[in-house]
């Protein structure tokens, strides 16, 4: 019985380690910021940048947890494609669809909220970001 154990941990250490060879999530790009969209006020902005940048700018804030295989594929993924759908960091459109999801609550996603609790929108903040986004321009 012990042996069967510690072959299993054997194997899943084995397992483990052998993940953390795959190339994708290695690199952690930022590219740089090329255009902004004017914030209607500094708290804004403020409240932006701690619940949506990770995910949707070029200034992704890569926690530890995204150097290690299999989160650092997950973490990839989620700034890969927030950043095509919606990047404050080369800014091109307006934002009310990014309001559209604030008010329904959508973003930012619970799995990232759970991990970072100041992320976290209360209700008057909701309204507060989602108004700042509607009144962001083309
Ligand atoms: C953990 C990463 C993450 C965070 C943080 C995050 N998003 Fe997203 N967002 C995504 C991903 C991934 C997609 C594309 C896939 C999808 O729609 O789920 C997306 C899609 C979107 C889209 C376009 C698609 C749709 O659902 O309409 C908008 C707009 C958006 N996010 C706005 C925001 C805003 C605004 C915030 C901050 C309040 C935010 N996101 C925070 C990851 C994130």
């Amino acid at each position: 019985m012990r042996r069967i154990l510690v072959r299993s941990a054997l194997g899943a250490l084995v397992v483990f380690l052998a993940i953390q060879l795959v190339p994708y999530g290695w690199e952690k790009p930022n590219p740089p910021v090329v255009a902004e969209p004017t914030w209607p006020s500094a708290r804004a902005e403020e409240l932006a940048r701690s619940a949506c940048y990770d995910c949707h700018s070029n200034e992704t804030d890569w926690p530890a947890y995204s150097y290690v295989a299999p989160m650092s594929w997950l973490v990839r993924r989620d700034v890969e494609s927030g950043r095509d759908e919606l990047n404050f960091s080369e800014w091109d459109g307006d934002g009310d669809d990014a309001a559209e999801t604030v008010a329904e609550g959508s973003m930012p996603p619970a799995q990232y909220s759970l991990l970072h609790p100041g992320a976290r929108l209360s209700d008057a903040e909701r309204q507060e970001l989602e108004a700042a986004l509607l009144a962001i321009d083309d």
